[in-house]
């Protein structure tokens, strides 16, 4: 969203050096694995954070965002970073991680924008951060690769800001497109890029309620795992196969049914890239669905405007799928709709949300103008 007369030359009087940018997500299948050592199965969005910057002699970093507040800009000294609960400790975050791997970052003057909306769970954050580190690497001339990139963008959100995420968003930030599926290994952070079926497009609807991960929920349902982890003597919830269905029905609950969440989540992600290869439309579209009921049920991360969404969607004829996608509590669906039908499925979908009092859903990828 650029507002006029706010250029970088506007803001900070000289041009601009360089600008790099980095793209929203969508999680097609694989939620709340990553923390798990799971699979993940993201797409790049066509929404972006875009960075511009130019280096300053005197240390100071001055950073300029149109995206919080109607404008705002922030100031800080290079190697001075401190957590201060704002926006601007994702940029400070970058900057830290840096220094900490021994890059002499020098002062600069930034400017951010991004059409990736905030708090819609397709990771506006780690565009975010995936930006301003390619940006920070092009004016350094930094020689990291784009695995690296994402690892730095993960350490400045989890470590420096405090919001214990796991590594799919920045990953996906880093190295997704949007015509490729890009499966993840999050264990080892390798990846595998499956291209997206021709006859289907992706429709990603906003319930316009809004998610908080560094706290509430989210960090609650990463403890729990960890615990059920603990539990079945594995060291991570990926360690424990289908095979365990017995000993994850004897935990004690919530742990019973979280384990089985990811368990049974990380097998459907396995199964969609195999659904992805075959051109099995339906067979994918019914891996969204359970991975929704999924994260409904056992999970319980899903809100009843958002079952309310996937509903309407399932509801539409051409609908091959549709679930909650991101860390949950609000945010968007994803649904996987007959190329062509996704602008229509999309307007019956926010139309019947608006029956309700006091619901707002938007269409953010596959609407008319996408
Ligand atoms: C958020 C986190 C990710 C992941 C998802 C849930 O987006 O940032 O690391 O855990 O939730 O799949």
């Amino acid at each position: 969203m650029t507002v006029q007369g706010n250029s970088f030359e506007a803001v900070f009087g000289r041009p601009a050096a360089l600008v790099a940018d980095a793209p929203g997500r969508v999680n097609l299948i694989g939620e709340h694995t990553d923390y798990n050592g799971g699979y993940v199965l993201p797409t790049a969005i066509p929404q972006k954070t875009r960075v511009e910057v130019a280096p300053r002699e005197d240390g100071l970093i001055r950073i300029a965002t149109m995206s919080v507040r109607g404008g705002t800009q922030l100031v800080y000294r290079a190697g001075e970073e401190s957590r201060r609960g704002l926006w601007l400790d994702y940029v400070q975050g970058v900057t830290a991680v840096l220094r900490g791997r021994g890059v002499a970052v020098p002062g600069f003057d930034a400017r951010i924008t991004s059409t990736v909306p905030l708090g819609s769970g397709l990771s506006s954050s780690a565009s975010l951060l995936v930006a301003l580190a390619r940006a920070l690497r092009a004016m350094l001339g930094l020689s990291i690769d784009d695995v690296e990139i994402a690892r730095i963008a993960h350490a400045a959100e989890h470590d420096f800001v405090g919001a214990p995420v796991g590594t799919m968003d920045q990953m996906a930030a880093s190295l997704a497109d949007e015509n490729t599926a890009l499966l993840i290994d999050t264990r080892t952070l390798a990846f595998e890029r499956i291209p997206l079926p021709a006859e289907a497009e992706l429709l990603i609807v906003n319930s316009g309620v809004t998610h908080q991960h560094a706290s509430g929920g989210y960090k609650t349902r990463r403890a729990e795992c960890e615990r059920a982890a603990a539990a079945l003597g594995v060291p991570q919830l990926r360690d424990a196969d289908e095979a365990a269905e017995q000993r994850i029905a004897s935990l004690p609950a919530p742990l019973d049914r979280r384990a089985r969440h990811v368990v049974t989540e990380n097998a459907r992600v396995l199964a969609a890239v195999a659904a992805l290869r075959a051109g099995d439309l339906g067979r994918l579209g019914e891996l969204f669905d359970a991975s929704h009921r999924s994260m409904r049920d056992d999970f319980e991360v899903s809100v009843p405007a958002v079952d309310d969404l996937v509903e309407s969607a399932r509801a539409q004829p051409d609908v091959f799928g549709a679930r909650l996608t991101g860390g949950g509590f609000g945010g968007s669906i994803v649904a996987l709709v007959k190329r062509g039908c996704a602008a229509r499925v999309g307007q019956a979908v926010v139309e019947a949300y608006a029956h309700a009092p006091n619901r707002r859903a938007t269409v953010l990828v596959g609407g008319p103008v996408s």
